[in-house]
């Protein structure tokens, strides 16, 4: 036997598997298998993987045609389960590119303009505008925005996103999107 064959021997002579061992060994790696079960979904959902962010066309019909919003209202709509809106622009919290689940088609002075629902300041969904003038209002920290988006009331200091859209029927409109499996 060589002196190395024989050093390691010894060695595993000297460091037979105890069951404590073992019971920290498997310990280890069940917390190892809990920790990745737990965080692969959160990093999958924050840097989905290349292919699923493929921008896609959205159909959505609406409970409202196009040519009955009226002046100074707006229609909601949200995005079908496992899909969501791409913001085209955006401040504060928004930015080019995120993410929205919920917009507003806005007939502002006899214009008809999509807006993202999701508050610039920290993400909450404003309301349906309400009032003279009509104002969206945030539930979390009292934000208001003007029915064009702009900011009326803080703490928000950017205006609402929007999303790239078109209409394609007298109810129906279709949103720039992307599919977002596993969500919603
Ligand atoms: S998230 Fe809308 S005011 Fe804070």
């Amino acid at each position: 036997m060589s002196v190395s064959e024989r050093g390691f021997r010894q060695q595993v002579e000297r460091r037979p598997v105890t069951r404590r061992n073992f019971i920290v060994w498997y310990l280890g790696g069940l917390l190892t298998a809990l920790v990745a079960a737990v965080i692969a979904p959160i990093l999958v959902y924050i840097w989905p993987p290349a292919g699923q962010t493929k921008q896609q066309v959205i159909n959505l019909t609406l409970s409202t045609a196009l040519d009955e919003i009226k002046e100074g209202t707006a229609v909601l709509f949200q995005a079908p389960s496992a899909t969501g809106f791409v913001m085209t622009d955006g401040g504060g919290d928004n930015y080019p590119g995120k993410i929205g689940f919920k917009g507003f088609l806005v007939n502002y002075q006899g214009t008809l303009i999509m807006l993202s629902a999701t508050c610039s300041h920290l993400g909450c969904q404003v309301n349906q505008p309400s009032g003279t003038p009509p104002i969206f209002q945030c539930p979390c920290h009292g934000s208001q925005f003007n029915l064009n988006g702009t900011v009326h009331h803080g703490p928000a200091v950017a205006p609402l996103s929007h999303y790239a859209w078109k209409a394609t029927g007298p109810n129906k409109i279709a949103v720039i999107g992307v599919s977002l499996p596993g969500v919603g």
